[in-house]
């Protein structure tokens, strides 16, 4: 799907418990990608599966739980040993 244009300085972060490979610089979002999952969440009403689109901030396509937050994964820098998992069901 995406491809890395260079894999230096790269750290483990998890997404529903599997660990994802990011590399310094990059948003959540960006790695996810980067690993082949594209899918972040599915909507309340028809269970449509939503992920990353505008990567800018706007479409909240991306959202993801944090900490018991919910956020957006194109504006959340990935850290090592971040703890991501899907966003619950959100009405569109
Ligand atoms: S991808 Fe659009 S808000 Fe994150």
């Amino acid at each position: 799907m995406f491809k890395r244009l260079h894999d230096d300085n790269t750290f483990v972060f998890t997404f529903d418990g599997t660990d994802i490979q990011a590399c310094k610089g990059e948003t959540v979002a960006a790695a996810l990608f980067a690993n082949g999952i594209a899918a972040l969440r599915k909507t309340h009403t028809s269970s449509s599966q939503r992920g990353p689109f505008c990567m800018m901030g706007a479409c909240y396509d991306c959202l993801v739980e944090v900490d018991g937050k919910t956020v957006q994964s194109c504006m959340l820098p990935a850290q090592p040993g971040l703890q991501v998992n899907r966003a619950k069901a959100q009405d569109e």
